[in-house]
């Protein structure tokens, strides 16, 4: 499709905001721990689980696009976008507002391995003097396994990372599409017939961000 194109506002700032933030701290997390700073460690990935649980929260009362139900296709429909990914015409896919079909599911897995991540090491152990802070309710051998599928999970999520990078460059590549920067600024050009997706209030997602951070201040404090 071709004619008038308008810049529209496709990623509203909390999505945004939560998606930077995240990257920082995942970063952040892996060098606190191999510094040995496990106190910040359990601080930051406190933090990331607050962020974790607002996004679930905006995933049902967010922006359009921020919605699990909007960007959630058929398991069929993310295969046919990607069989076709390099036969089709830069414009098809440059005309979808928000997660297409297929990047709708790598969100899922990117967010269910950073819960699993998040939520194990607030049972995990570091050694004899360090631990999450709800250790205490496990013996010695749940204690055990779940510090080790924290260990090992970092992995699985480190490999989804990977693939997350590899889509954004292939599709850079080969399609011509930049998908960073609107990740950025939240705008992207569409076809002026195109429906602007609804926005929800930032207020709306600060109230949402203060429940999911009162979640997290709740459960860890004893
Ligand atoms: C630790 C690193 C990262 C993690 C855990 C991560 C995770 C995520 C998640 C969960 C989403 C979905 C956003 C939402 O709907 O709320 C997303 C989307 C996105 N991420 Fe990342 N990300 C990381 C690094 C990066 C980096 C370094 C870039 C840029 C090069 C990037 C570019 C994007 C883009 C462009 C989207 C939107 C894709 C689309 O248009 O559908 N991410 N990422
Ligand atoms: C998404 C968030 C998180 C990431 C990416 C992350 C990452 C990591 C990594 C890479 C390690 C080193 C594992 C190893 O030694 O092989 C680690 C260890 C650890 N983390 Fe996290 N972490 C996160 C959240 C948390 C949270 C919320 C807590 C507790 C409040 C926590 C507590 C621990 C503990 C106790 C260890 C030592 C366990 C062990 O070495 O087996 N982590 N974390």
């Amino acid at each position: 499709m071709s004619g008038i194109k308008l810049s529209m506002r496709v990623w509203d700032a909390p999505v945004r905001l939560f998606h930077w933030l995240l990257a920082a701290l995942v970063v952040a997390l892996y060098v606190s721990q191999y510094l040995d700073r496990m106190w910040l460690h359990y601080r930051l990935g406190e933090v990331t689980l607050s962020l974790l649980i607002f996004r679930l929260l905006w995933g049902f009362w967010g922006s359009d696009t921020a919605r699990f139900a909007h960007f959630l296709a058929r398991p069929s429909a993310a295969f046919a976008h990607l069989a076709g990914f390099r036969s089709a015409k830069r414009s098809e896919n440059a005309e979808t507002i928000g997660h297409n079909p297929a990047g709708g599911w790598m969100v899922v897995v990117l967010l269910l391995l950073l819960f699993a991540q998040a939520l194990s090491g607030l049972f995990a152990r570091a050694d004899q003097h360090s631990a999450g802070p709800l250790n205490h309710y496990l013996d010695k051998s749940a204690s055990d396994l779940v510090s080790t599928f924290h260990s090992w999970n970092f992995y699985a999520l480190l490999a989804a990372i990977i693939v997350h990078l590899i889509a954004i460059a292939a599709y850079a590549v080969w399609r011509g599409e930049d998908l960073v920067r609107p990740m950025i600024s939240g705008k992207k050009r569409l076809p002026a017939a195109t429906r602007a997706p609804r926005l929800a209030s930032s207020w709306l997602a600060f109230l949402l961000y203060l429940v999911a951070g009162a979640i997290v201040a709740v459960a860890v404090t004893r």
